[in-house]
């Protein structure tokens, strides 16, 4: 619920005008909030100029004041930031650190989702993965016997007899990651977006980190595996990251196609 302090109100109506669902009014020459359709964006208490909002159904400490000097980055920063991020699946043999990885789920928690639903969860894998990685590689292999996958299937069926014959090596699924984020939902849209913001943090925290398309692939509607995860049939394991220090480092960026505009 939005609580708008009527004492420290200026009447600026920023808040009315920012409102998306229109859930704030004026009255009075204050604004106040009627909370139906609030989506609980926190927008009025982004622009209030007073700091006169709050809302019950958050913990209010997540809440940073804007300070120009830690809260920009250059376009072309980040532009080359993006540029210079590689899939990496080469890994030391070091483990991350928590704070690392609660950095890392940070940046898809605050990672815009559609109507504000914040329809996304994560699971982090580090005793599990030689668990996971089996389980991955059964699916793999039933779903490389079937006709749709021939892409793949050859190398999937190959991954999991490899896997078989010796069980401790690591494989070409996981390589040898240290830790595997799971980013779940019943949202492709809201837990990819969620992903992408992860990605850059991970590189962001000196780590490296590829998506495994495989293992979203050997997770979907795979009831062994959504049960050992513990995820509700409505939702999907939307994207794997799967994570370590790098052992490869690179020296430039690489060429892409060029983009295909349409300027109407
Ligand atoms: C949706 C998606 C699925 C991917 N799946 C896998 C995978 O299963 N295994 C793997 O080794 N790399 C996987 N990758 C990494 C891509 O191969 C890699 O991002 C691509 O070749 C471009 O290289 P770059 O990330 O270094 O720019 C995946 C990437 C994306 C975006």
């Amino acid at each position: 619920m939005i609580n708008i302090n009527q004492e420290k109100c200026i009447g600026c109506e920023e808040c009315v005008k920012d409102c998306f669902p229109k859930d704030l009014v004026m009255k009075d020459e204050k604004a106040q909030a009627t909370n139906i359709t609030c989506i609980k964006c926190g927008h009025c208490i982004a622009i209030c100029p007073v700091n006169a909002v709050s809302m019950t159904d958050y913990d209010m400490a997540d809440v940073k004041e804007y300070d120009a000097k830690t809260f920009n980055i250059p376009s072309e920063t980040l532009l080359n930031f993006i540029k210079f991020r590689r899939a990496v699946r080469r890994f030391k043999d070091k483990p991350i650190e928590k704070e690392k990885i609660e950095h890392i789920i940070e940046a898809g928690r605050f990672t815009p989702t559609g109507s504000n639903r914040q329809p996304v969860s994560y699971i982090v894998v580090q005793n599990d993965i030689p668990k996971l990685t089996g389980l991955a590689l059964e699916s793999l292999n039933q779903l490389g016997k079937n006709v749709v996958f021939k892409l793949y299937a050859s190398r999937w069926m190959k991954m999991y007899e490899e896997f078989l014959a010796n069980p401790e090596l690591p494989t070409s699924l996981f390589f040898k990651a240290a830790a595997i984020v799971l980013v779940v939902s019943d949202s492709p849209i809201d837990g990819g977006l969620a992903a992408s913001s992860m990605e850059l943090m991970t590189h962001a925290e000196g780590l490296g980190m590829f998506y495994s398309g495989f293992f979203v692939r050997a997770a979907m509607k795979n009831p062994k595996i959504k049960e050992f995860l513990g995820i509700e049939d409505t939702k999907e394991v939307i994207a794997c990251l799967v994570m370590g220090y790098p052992d490869v480092s690179y020296q430039r960026t690489t060429p892409r196609k060029k983009a295909e505009i349409s300027w109407r």
